[in-house]
């Protein structure tokens, strides 16, 4: 999604401005843009493309020491010149940025046109400069309050005034920023990142909330234009735990940070070994819940489905799992007695955050996971379970999803063991095999040279097939995914046993097949579907438990993992697919931790 950053101190602002953009890339952009006060006037230099080309058109252009910055992640208007930000109103007066999308932007420009003013791009985001030249009234704070009066949708907006270089103005809804404080200077940022370098110190702005930015001052406002006092947030990531710390991509960083990931994610909420999420979850509540809903997009989505498969299993409570961009049109049925879980690394995924009110405003309560403190989500929801991962950078996710899976693996636990269903025992020994999940993934990781070796085998297939059942077939969706959206090779997740009911046709002699098998009841099953395939030509590849023998017999491949309990069976089984995904995208030279057409953070519908 679109990153801002903005400064005032005494600092050239284009150096801020270009470094802290830099630290935002990985969000996906297709072009970017700086505006600097200079001499009361306003220097805006913008650009389709990458940084690269940015930097190159701003050289040592402007000298001035406040400023905003932009990359942008097109929702209106193609990428180009004209639709980078940021925008000038038509006085030149005022310098915008923008993160979201305004839904009444048409009728607005409309109105605007109507009164004379004339537009140099589509954009939305061109439309809010606008409309603070036409109520400008000499206050930013009451011009601010008129101009989000008439937008409608999700916003994070930083504006400068050419008049006014003692200060500049924030304002947020349903898109994040931060506030950077510092030491005669101060900063925005739409992501820590971007920031860091300068100040460990921010301010994180709730829906609504203004900030007005001097020098040496920092005042906030709420919706209603009074002035509050927040909190000052100490960040304890260290600038190096965004950056790769030695790996040639984030995501490969970040596939071998999992172990500490899922030790950091159970920290503190195993004692005496029971789980204790200190949620909070009234007893009596929890008894009451007869449908849990979980709601999330993409590897989110499927890190509810794996757990969404064990709480039916296990505590026989039926979950409804949704991806997020259909729930709230399908009208769903869920009241009171319905627990929401919402999962989201980022916790600012648009569709996300809608299903969460759409089932907040049907009586359910919610339970957020998320990895970004103070996220949308989190401060939405009635509970919240922070997977503690640490900053996800690749695109591709890889420890939010292991790590969402222990969260919602500890949240079945703590609603079973409140609900007499889970004995005392049974949950030792699932804390104990949750434990042991960390060195598990050690040891897979350590085996990745057998993987980067199928990577090779694999690179130039124009399909593949992951196949699998019951919980494996989950599995298989998220090996699908990381394969696709990392190496750009057409993959589909199909469950094992439905492939001779018309899919089989499509297995050929090129096509690989995946297939995961950790189910002891469907093992013999899952043999006989591989057997199925291989008569057909197709190369086939296990991802099984070490000592599965009749399972390695059947495949012509075989990927290892630890013995653990089927329960947590995923969590090592995704290890080798998100392996597989990285190396087939590096041997084909893709863009590994930025790949085409997405973005890191989908905080647009
Ligand atoms: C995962 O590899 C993808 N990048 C994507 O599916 C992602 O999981 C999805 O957009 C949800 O993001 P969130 O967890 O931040 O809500």
């Amino acid at each position: 999604m679109c990153g801002i950053v903005g400064y005032i101190g005494d600092k050239k602002a284009q150096d801020v401005l270009l470094s802290g953009l830099k630290r935002l890339e990985y969000r996906g952009y297709d072009s970017a843009g700086i505006g600097v006060i200079e001499d009361n006037d306003i220097k805006v230099i913008k650009s389709k493309g990458n940084l690269a080309v940015l930097i190159n058109k701003v050289g040592d252009e402007t000298i001035g020491t406040q400023g905003i910055g932009h990359t942008r992640w097109a929702t209106h208007g193609k990428p180009c010149d004209e639709n980078s930000h940021p925008h000038l109103s038509e006085n030149g007066k005022f310098c915008l940025v923008h993160n979201g999308i305004i839904e009444n932007y048409l009728e607005l420009k409309k109105e605007l046109i109507g009164k004379g003013y004339n537009f140099k791009s589509d954009t939305d985001s061109e439309v809010i400069v606008n409309l603070f030249q036409l109520f400008d009234d000499g206050d930013f704070i009451s011009t601010t309050k008129k101009v989000t009066g008439k937008i409608e949708g999700s916003y994070a907006i930083g504006v400068i005034d050419k008049e006014n270089s003692d200060e500049f103005l924030v304002v947020r809804k349903d898109s994040p920023l931060v506030v950077g404080v510092g030491r005669g200077e101060n900063f925005i940022a739409s992501d820590i990142p971007a920031i860091l370098e300068y100040t460990k110190n921010i301010y994180i702005l709730d829906d609504g909330e203004i900030a007005l930015i001097s020098r040496d001052d920092v005042k906030i406002f709420d919706k209603a234009g009074n002035r509050i006092t927040k909190k000052l947030r100490e960040i304890t990531w260290s600038l190096e735990s965004a950056e790769k710390q030695g790996y040639e991509h984030f995501m490969l960083k970040e596939i071998n940070e999992q172990p500490e990931a899922i030790r950091k994610t159970l920290a503190g909420r195993i004692k005496n070994d029971l789980v204790d999420l200190n949620l909070n979850m009234d007893d009596a509540y929890v008894k009451s819940i007869n449908k849990i809903a979980i709601v999330a997009c993409g590897t989110a989505n499927y890190a509810g489905r794996v757990v969404g498969h064990l709480i039916e299993d296990k505590l026989r409570i039926p979950v409804l799992v949704s991806y997020a961009s259909e729930f709230r049109y399908n009208n769903p049925i869920i009241d009171e007695k319905t627990l929401t879980i919402v999962i989201s690394q980022s916790g600012e995924t648009a569709d996300t955050l809608a299903g969460l009110r759409e089932s907040k405003g049907r009586g359910s309560k919610i339970v957020a996971i998320t990895n970004v403190v103070e996220s949308s989500v989190a401060r939405e929801a009635d509970y919240v379970i922070y997977t503690q991962a640490g900053p996800e950078i690749a695109v591709a996710s890889t420890k939010a999803y292991t790590t969402q899976i222990i969260a919602l693996f500890m949240l079945l636990i703590e609603l079973g063991f409140k609900r007499d269903i889970l004995d005392v025992a049974t949950i030792n020994e699932w804390v104990k095999e949750m434990q042991s999940v960390p060195e598990k993934m050690q040891l897979i990781l350590e085996n990745s040279q057998l993987i980067k070796n199928y990577a090779e085998q694999i690179k130039d297939s124009s399909s593949l097939f992951f196949i699998g059942r019951g919980v494996d077939s989950v599995s298989c969706l998220e090996g699908a995914l990381k394969l696709k959206e990392i190496s750009y090779i057409h993959a589909e997740a199909y469950p094992a046993g439905e492939l001779k009911h018309g899919t089989l046709a499509l297995i050929t002699d090129d096509v690989p097949v995946i297939a995961i098998g950790t189910n002891k009841v469907l093992m013999d099953k899952i043999i006989s579907n591989i057997a199925e395939v291989k008569t057909r030509g197709a190369s086939t590849y296990g991802v099984g438990f070490e000592d599965e023998n009749k399972l390695i017999a059947e495949v012509d491949y075989y990927i290892p993992i630890p013995r653990i309990s089927e329960a947590l069976a995923p969590l090592l089984a995704v290890i080798p697919l998100q392996l597989l995904a990285y190396y087939t995208s590096v041997v084909k030279g893709n863009d590994v931790d930025k790949p085409r057409n997405l973005a890191k953070s989908v905080t647009v519908e």
